[in-house]
This record gives structure tokens, sequence and C-alpha cells, in this order.
């Protein structure tokens, strides 16, 4: 699968790919990220990426030729599935949505800033628009890094134990249940028995059961979901 990430500030991506899962996918081939600096294409004497608001109101607009020109670039050596512009009014992303983009072979992230970008942009070029939260972030780039994580770590290869996908919270509409690890006892705090127990049957119940208890108590909305 391969990722495009459109930004004005492409050093915000220097770390988040660089450890872990994500890098071991890239140096395997399985994931390739790049990055595009959004002011590299932009045609204006001072490269400028932004300009005033039509019509008055206070703030910075993204500018539609450089995105625009990064696009079309981008569109000229590939096809791409998605379009994705980053941003808050945006439907909300989920595991679900995660699931369907790691389906798809290349996808075009667009991070941006200011005040928003010119309208232009989101109508004649994106093809969704995704929001990570009901929250406002400085820019796209760290929503732009949690939807490569989350994507990349599904690619079939990726994760080493290849069913711990799928026992991720969310991924079968419920919380994980809990897990320890050695010691059996710390501080005479101890880890239930029946993990212990070498009961595989009995093991999978209690955590089947643990996983509703906390689906139930913390995130009840993902039950009446799935009803
Ligand atoms: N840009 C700013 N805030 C955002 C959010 N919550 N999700 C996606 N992009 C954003």
């Amino acid at each position: 699968m391969r990722i495009d990430i459109l930004t004005i500030f492409p050093g915000m991506f220097e770390g988040p790919f660089s450890h872990s899962i994500v890098k071991r996918a890239i140096e395997k081939g399985l994931a390739g990220i790049f990055i595009h600096n959004i002011r590299d294409y932009a045609t204006n004497k001072h490269r400028n990426v932004d300009d005033y608001v039509y019509g008055g109101s206070a703030g910075m607009v993204m500018m539609i030729q450089p995105i625009a020109d990064c696009i079309e670039h981008l569109k000229s050596e590939r096809d791409y599935d998605e379009i994705i512009f980053l941003t808050p009014d945006g439907e909300l992303f989920n595991q679900s949505s995660a699931n369907a983009l790691s389906l798809k072979g290349n996808i075009i992230l667009l991070c941006g800033h200011y005040k928003g970008i010119d309208e232009r942009i989101r109508e004649h070029y994106i093809t969704r628009e995704i929001s990570v939260g009901d929250y406002v972030l400085s820019g796209g780039e760290l929503a732009a890094a949690i939807l490569a994580d989350s994507i990349i770590r599904l690619l079939p290869g990726v994760l080493s134990d290849e069913t711990s996908a799928l026992s991720d919270s969310f991924q079968d509409g419920l919380i994980s249940p809990p897990v320890y690890t050695r010691p059996a006892e710390y501080n005479g705090w101890k880890v239930p028995e029946i993990l212990l127990s070498g009961n595989d049957k009995e093991i999978k119940a209690w955590n089947y059961a643990r996983a509703l208890e906390r689906t139930r108590s913390r995130r009840p909305g993902l039950l009446n979901e799935n009803e």
C-alpha cells in the first residue's frame, strides 16, 4: 500500500513513521509513505501557500494552486483510490474505517492548516473527509499520522503474530479484556487464577466476559451499534 501525505510541515512526520511497527512495515516493503511539501509546488514569487479569506473574515486560507498542482502531479503518476482531507468536520474515523482503508492500494492524505483550504479543492479533488475526533488540532498532520498508523498495522504481514490485530480493541466491536504478564503475584496483587489454569476454553470465556463487561461500563455505545 502507498500513502502520499501532502503537508506544509513535512518535519512533523520525521518521528511517527521511524519506529516500531510502521517502520518495519516500510522496511519490509509492505507500505510506502511519501511526504510532499505543498510549498514546493507554490509558483508565486514568495512561495506562499496561504492567502486572505475572500469576504473579509479573519484568518488565512490555504491556496488552491499549490495543492492542486501537487495532487495533479501525483495523479499523473498513478491512480488513487481515495484523496482524503483531514478536517474536524469530516466523518469520524474508527476501526471499521481503518479496516476499509487498509484494503486500498494508493491513497493521498491532505493536511490542512489555518482557517481551512480553498473550498474548490474539496469540491474537485477530495473523495473523502475524515476527522479523528471532536476536537480541533493545529493542523491535519497528527490526524494523518493516526490514519497511516492504524491502517498500516492492519496490512497482511505487518504484525508478526497475524492474529494480534484481530484481538485489538474495537476489532470485534468490543474493548479488549485486561492482560497480565509475569510475575503471577506482585506486592500481593495476583493475576486472576483462571489465566494460569491452562484451560483454553475457560480462558476464552473469561476473556470474552471481561471484554463485554468493560465495553458495557466504558463504551456502551459500541454495544448498541452492534444490536
Ligand atoms: N485538523 C484539525 N483538527 C482535526 C481533527 N480533529 N481531525 C482531523 N483533522 C483535523
